[in-house]
């Protein structure tokens, strides 16, 4: 909330051991080394629910997923509440980025128009050896869906230079309308991405698991441009938060990327709090034109295997 003058930066790991790693910064201000605001008791959220874990994540020297399943919502059957999935997405995906590293240069422009045609500079599905597959940039924007996934090895590491700066500046002026915004989940590894569907699937099966996570390889947090706000929960765009993120991020280049009623050509269910980085320009042309990304851009979002 506004007036909250300290923000804290954790990484926090299963068991009795937590890493922190601890940033400060100046309110509401935009962070002059790109650092990514989060709430400060975000982490003490996530680690309040932690009651059994999936396998600890090795952690490096830049950025760490938490991957946890609550024996509780272990117990929840994805039939019975849609809410009781998407609370254990919020268990699951708590990943805290570190920003200690030079992003990479990705290929998109974030300025070319949408085209009926799209230029799809390259593309390999699944069923293809994991050393021919290739990122896919249609008319310069980086797709990771059903469709085209992105290789193993693509790896940024964590979330692009571009992504935190638009975060920051969005993060800001949230501050002073006295909303409260944070990341939840930033980017996630190919591995993190393995370990977090495969914990759904074993716990829903694939068939559920597919509406809402995405299979590894296919996950737009491993894109680096893309990330969770605050609770992953359908309520958030309910909050003064998630409805003035609905109406303002495209002036920062974000979309939220699954919309409500998309769920058949996006591939998955409603996600208010999932943002994708685009770029002011392509941000605004699409929140303007009503279509997902998908729609935008005449591709499809379907798993082949
Ligand atoms: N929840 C989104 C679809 C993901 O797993 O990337
Ligand atoms: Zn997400």
């Amino acid at each position: 909330m506004k007036g909250e003058k300290t923000m804290r930066k954790r990484i926090a790991l299963p068991a009795a051991a937590f890493l922190l790693v601890t940033a400060s910064f100046c309110g509401c201000g935009v962070d002059e080394n790109i650092d990514i605001q989060v709430r400060p008791d975000a982490a003490a959220v996530a680690e309040s629910n932690i009651t059994e874990k999936l396998p600890v994540p090795e952690v490096t020297e830049k950025t760490e997923v938490i991957s946890e399943v609550t024996e509780e919502t272990s117990a929840v059957s994805s039939e019975e509440t849609e809410p009781d999935i998407e609370t254990a997405i919020s268990e699951v995906e708590q990943t805290v980025v570190q920003n200690n590293t030079e992003a990479p240069e990705t290929e998109a422009s974030y300025t070319e128009k949408c085209e009926t045609t799209p230029e799809v500079q390259t593309q390999c599905d699944t069923t293809c050896p994991e050393s021919e597959i290739e990122p896919t940039y249609i008319n310069g924007i980086l797709i990771a869906n059903k469709t085209y996934p992105l290789p193993e090895s693509y790896n940024p590491g964590r979330l692009t230079t571009e992504t935190l700066e638009a975060y920051n500046k969005m993060y800001s002026d949230a501050c002073d309308e006295g909303l409260s915004i944070w990341i939840q989940s930033g980017f996630r590894s190919y591995s993190d991405q393995d370990r977090i569907y495969n914990g759904y699937v074993a716990r829903d099966g694939k068939e559920a698991a597919d509406t809402y996570s995405a299979r590894p390889g296919h996950s737009e947090h491993q894109t680096g441009l893309a990330f969770d706000l605050n609770t992953i929960d359908s309520s958030f765009a309910y909050t003064a938060e998630g409805q003035w993120v609905a109406e303002n991020c495209h002036k920062y280049g974000f979309i939220v990327r699954y919309p409500q009623s998309k769920e058949s050509i996006t591939g998955y269910k409603y996600e208010p709090w999932h943002l994708r980085y685009l770029g002011v320009e392509t941000a605004t042309k699409v929140y303007e034109s009503g279509l997902c990304l998908e729609e935008y851009l005449g591709i499809t979002s379907q798993y082949n295997y």
